[in-house]
């Protein structure tokens, strides 16, 4: 494909380098509006329908209403790929509330304003540096609460990671763990977090104020088909660094292995055996049309 990517802004498509909205706009004055990452292999979109779903369901969550329907947003997400040619890509769906004045007043605004970014997808991590595994920090910044700004609606407010991936940045470690405001443990800044002991996978649950990962969802069902016992339940700090394998999930992420977290080594300090289980059928699977929505 020649010349530049193409943007889908309200049912147009413009070059990148002309693809703007508004100063207006309250996604950037405010963080009003919805998001989601999604990511397509080999010419299937992985899960776009569950993706969907959840972005409509986040846009009820901030009484949004979305100006198409379910199906009309499939149908511009592949016809972006298609115009684009793309057949390994991340997508970035955006929905925000569109122009209004300098107020926080949403019903000032106009229409929502409906943006899909493709590019082609970055390999953010090596086959080795997957392997070798990620530190985390354990940070200050707590998960915003269930009642508050809580990261269950995936909003266009990601300061509360911010911070926490700052805290990591300055330490020195690749991303950092979030507590809820109990000090049970959360999620990373953007991923979702898994420990393993004794042959038993567990990951918080979403009364932490995590976002509810379509990666963690499907992780969690790929482990249960091959035989591996599930629990959603509450963790504290102390059995995650004393547990035998860790690793995140997310849509960039894939399944990352974690082999320290607050100067604590996991495990035996590399990717653990159901980790690697876990990486190898997710490789297989997220290729599979059965598990999204083909393009071509
Ligand atoms: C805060 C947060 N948690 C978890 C995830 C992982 O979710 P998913 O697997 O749907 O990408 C993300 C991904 O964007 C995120 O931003």
């Amino acid at each position: 494909m020649s010349g530049e990517l193409l943007v889908y802004i309200n049912g147009e498509y413009y070059p990148k380098s002309r693809a703007a909205i508004s100063v207006y706009d309250h996604g950037f004055l405010y963080g009003d509006g919805v998001f989601e990452g999604i990511r397509e292999y080999d010419g299937v979109v992985f899960m776009l329908r569950e993706h969907i779903d959840r972005l409509y369901d986040s846009a009820k969550a901030i009484m949004l209403e979305i100006p198409l329907t379910k199906d009309e947003m499939i149908g511009a997400v592949v016809e972006t790929l298609r115009r684009n040619g793309l057949r390994d890509a991340y997508i970035r769906l955006v929905v925000t509330r569109g122009v209004g004045d300098l107020g926080l007043d949403p019903r000032k605004c106009g229409k929502p304003n409906v943006i899909i970014i493709t590019e082609p997808a970055l390999t953010l991590y090596s086959r080795e540096a997957k392997i070798r595994g990620i530190s985390l920090i354990i940070s200050s910044v707590r998960r915003d609460r269930v009642d508050a700004t809580t990261h269950q609606v995936k909003s266009l407010n990601y300061l509360n990671s911010i911070l926490a991936k700052l805290e990591a940045i300055n330490a020195g470690a690749d991303d950092a763990v979030m507590l809820d405001d109990r000090g049970f443990v959360a999620e990373t800044t953007s991923t979702n977090i898994f420990m393993v002991r004794d042959g038993v996978i567990a990951t918080p649950p979403p009364t932490t104020g995590i976002l509810p990962g379509i990666t963690r969802a499907f992780v969690m069902r790929l482990a249960r088909k091959l035989g591996y016992q599930v629990e959603e339940r509450e963790i504290t700090p102390f059995e995650l660094i004393t547990a035998d394998e860790v690793f995140v999930t997310g849509t960039g992420a894939e399944i990352l292995p974690v082999t320290k977290i607050a100067g604590r080594i996991i495990g035996d300090g590399k990717a653990g055996k159901i980790t690697l289980k876990l990486m190898e059928e997710f490789e297989k699977e997220c290729k599979n049309p059965a598990n999204g929505v083909k393009v071509y």
